[in-house]
């Protein structure tokens, strides 16, 4: 049977924090939850751009609640001061979806000196994750969804230069940060279980989806070429609405599973269906040493230690 919006079960009582919610899938995703009844809080880059989005959704979505978050994921410190007010406003959390990212900029930095795209894709969704875990494990079949890309069958984790401070290709950064977050949402779903908490993570991409994503990539590096490129593949691309769906299937559909990824039937698009992950993210070993190098970046920048602990107790 084809999985639509239409399946999404009711989401009243719920509390959702969708990171990248101003702009494509992370605005799809807010709306179709908030249309189900959903509390929503949108984290966006500015705080300009997260009213923005407030007010448009107002305007065409009449339930749910809406909460607006600033929080810049190319800063480990502004994320946690970030996270900081969702922990004093919220007593529980339903569903985290680790959307916001960014596609093959010219070398850049984070604030505390990363490569861009594995900082934002991948570094700061980690902390996020673990800061707020206490928060979502108060909440019995609560889930974590980190939104991957198809990139992840090309990616290749350089342990030895994670940072990317050596040789900068921009579209290996791209799909090593995508391969990250697949092999982030296993590790954690692996890690849940052996504590025993009732916490789901699952992993899903949106195929080829037209979104601010590539005009952004674009215009960063200047490039008329990929512009024309766009341009000539468009028709491969489906709507930003069809391809949040798998997103919105492995955050919402009661028979989805902790570990599972879901993406799109005909790989680029279609409607949204169990996905093959990326065989290198099976590599437990590889998983294991991403983790700990992560959780060592992200240092005491963000305060993950109640997550760490929630992690390493076993029940
Ligand atoms: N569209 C596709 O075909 C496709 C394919 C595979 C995977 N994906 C994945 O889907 C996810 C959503 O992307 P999209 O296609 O919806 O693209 P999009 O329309 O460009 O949305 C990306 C979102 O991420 C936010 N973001 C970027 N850098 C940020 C930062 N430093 N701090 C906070 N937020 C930041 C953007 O904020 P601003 O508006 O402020 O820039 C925007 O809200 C990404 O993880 C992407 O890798 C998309």
């Amino acid at each position: 049977m084809t999985w639509s919006i239409n399946s999404i079960p009711s989401q009243e009582g719920r509390t959702v924090f969708v990171t990248g919610a101003n702009s494509g899938l992370g605005f799809d995703t807010a709306q179709a939850l908030l249309e189900k009844g959903a509390t929503v809080i949108l984290g966006c880059r500015t705080l300009e751009k997260a009213e923005r989005s407030r007010q448009k959704l107002l305007d065409e979505t009449d339930c749910g609640k809406i909460d607006v978050l600033e929080i810049d994921l190319a800063d480990l410190e502004k994320v946690n001061e970030a996270l900081d007010k969702i922990a004093v406003k919220y007593k529980k959390l339903d569903l985290l979806i680790n959307n916001a990212g960014v596609m093959a900029p010219p070398q850049t930095f984070s604030k505390q000196g990363f490569e861009l795209q594995f900082a934002v894709n991948h570094l700061s969704h980690m902390a996020l994750t673990l800061k707020l875990l206490p928060l979502i494990a108060k909440q019995p079949g609560s889930r974590v969804v980190t939104v991957s890309s198809g990139a992840q069958y090309m990616g290749k984790i350089n342990l030895d230069d994670l940072q990317g401070g050596e040789g900068y290709d921009r579209w290996s950064s791209y799909s090593q940060s995508k391969l990250a977050n697949v092999m982030f949402a296993l590790e954690l779903s692996k890690r849940l279980q052996q504590s025993n908490l009732d916490i789901a993570s699952l992993s899903a991409h949106p195929g080829l989806a037209r979104t601010n994503l590539q005009s952004t990539s674009v215009k960063l590096n200047g490039s008329w070429q990929e512009a024309i490129a766009y341009k000539l593949m468009d028709p491969m691309f489906q709507s930003s609405r069809m391809g949040a769906l798998p997103q919105l299937l492995a955050a919402t559909d009661p028979t989805a599973k902790t570990g599972e990824q879901y993406g799109p039937r005909f790989n680029f698009r279609g409607y949204p269906k169990i996905c093959r992950i990326a065989p290198s993210a099976l590599n437990s070993d590889e998983r294991e040493q991403l983790w700990q190098l992560s959780e060592k970046l992200i240092g005491d920048a963000v305060d993950i230690s109640k997550g760490k602990e929630l992690l390493s107790t076993k029940k």
